[in-house]
């Protein structure tokens, strides 16, 4: 069974990473998303919120599954006996770090491989961070996320503003 791991933040999931979800989930058996456990005080939306948001715009996809994992990534890969990351890639200014990243995880663990997929054209300019920032601005988002959490990522942003 050819099971790909996508990892990241999602914080929060955007129609960028929805494009890889969905192409990426055509060409395996399995795909399991897999959202980092954020240390650092940064983090926009909590775990539950980010799981919530990806499960909520996932929807009932059979082959799809949104797990959290915390310290290495190859570990986690290991802990659900996946041997391929899949990454999306939007420029050629993503290429570096993620080159860097899938070498080190190679040398984690020579078992693990990376496969990179271009992002859609229309999605190369998005971010998580971009739509945080139009949220706390208050501009529309509606064009840049899932349509069934456009909603609940202005509410968190109109209370966060509100304190
Ligand atoms: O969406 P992001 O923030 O670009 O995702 C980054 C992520 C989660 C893929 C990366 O930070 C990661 O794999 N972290 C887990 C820790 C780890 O394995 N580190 C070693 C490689 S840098």
């Amino acid at each position: 069974m050819r099971v790909l791991v996508y990892p990241g933040s999602f914080d929060p999931v955007t129609n960028g990473h929805m494009d890889i979800i969905e192409r990426a989930s055509k060409i395996c058996d399995k795909l399991i998303v897999a959202v980092l456990v954020n240390h650092s005080k940064t983090a926009a939306f909590t775990m539950e919120e980010r799981i919530m948001m990806l499960k909520k715009a996932i929807g009932d996809r059979k082959n799809i599954e949104v797990h959290s994992f915390s310290g290495l990534l190859v570990d986690f890969m290991k802990s659900v006996n996946a041997k391929t990351i899949i990454k999306g890639l939007r420029a050629v200014s993503d290429f570096e770090y993620e080159m860097q990243m899938a070498l080190l995880n190679r040398n984690l663990d020579n078992e693990i491989d990376t496969l990179f997929m271009m992002t859609s054209i229309n999605n190369c300019f998005l971010s998580s961070s971009v739509v945080r920032e139009l949220a706390r601005i208050g501009a529309g988002i509606e064009d840049y996320v899932p349509h069934s959490i456009a909603p609940f990522i202005y509410e968190k942003f109109k209370k966060a503003g509100a304190e």
